[in-house]
């Protein structure tokens, strides 16, 4: 299959599954990932074709988004009826299983570029203004409070703990969204992540400053 329109397919293919997620995983999320994910790529020389197709995929066997208890793997399977080879299939199912957030604790480094850059692009976008939007409103889909001084962030060093965390919002804040910066595995990943990072500090100071009066 030519790669535009694999690629095309791949996008309506995708957007058929995420429509109508308000969990901060829609549509727009893939295709501002992908966005970044291509511009970064470019600037590390990075498979710009496998790059793109794991963008797209990457979310949609997300735990955080799979039903309880689901193998259904449907990346691979959309990959496999796309018939791009054997090789490329495990490399992007290899990419997309690496690109994850899973805990303060959890070491997620990567000697794969294209991992790398998909990684820097996907926490991009969790953190600055979009990040601190789509954090709320994954709280909320989850039933999570937006902040309870009683309840002290906490550093996940299993995937497991992080998985059940059910505390409020703002908690995430420390137990992930703070950390991503120094994270961060390409040289434009850095630098577009410190103005995201300060942000979203200056976010926090006035939260607490309006909460304390
Ligand atoms: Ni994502």
């Amino acid at each position: 299959m030519e790669k535009e329109i694999l690629l095309k397919e791949t996008e309506d293919f995708v957007k058929s599954i995420l429509e109508g997620d308000s969990s901060g995983h829609d549509w727009w999320h893939i295709h501002r990932v992908r966005n970044l994910a291509l511009m970064i790529a470019k600037s590390e020389d990075a498979d710009l074709f496998i790059v793109e197709l794991a963008a797209l995929l990457h979310d949609i066997d997300d735990w955080k988004l799979a039903g309880k208890g689901s193998e259904e793997q449907k990346a691979q399977k959309w990959l496999k009826r796309c018939a791009i080879g054997d090789h490329d299939v495990a490399r992007i199912c290899g990419i997309i299983e690496g690109v994850s957030f899973k805990g303060a604790g959890v070491n997620t480094s990567t000697d794969i570029l294209e991992c790398r850059v998909l990684q820097d692009a996907d926490r991009l976008d969790a953190i600055g203004a979009i990040g601190i939007a789509r954090t709320f409103a994954y709280g909320g889909s989850r039933g999570r409070g937006i902040y309870d001084p009683s309840i002290p962030p906490e550093m996940h060093t299993s995937f497991e703990n992080y998985k059940k965390s059910t505390a409020p919002t703002i908690n995430h804040f420390y137990e992930k969204l703070l950390l991503l910066k120094d994270q961060m595995q390409t040289t434009m990943g850095r630098t577009l992540a410190e103005q995201r990072h300060d942000f979203m500090r200056q976010f926090l100071d006035q939260f607490y400053a309006e909460w304390n009066c």
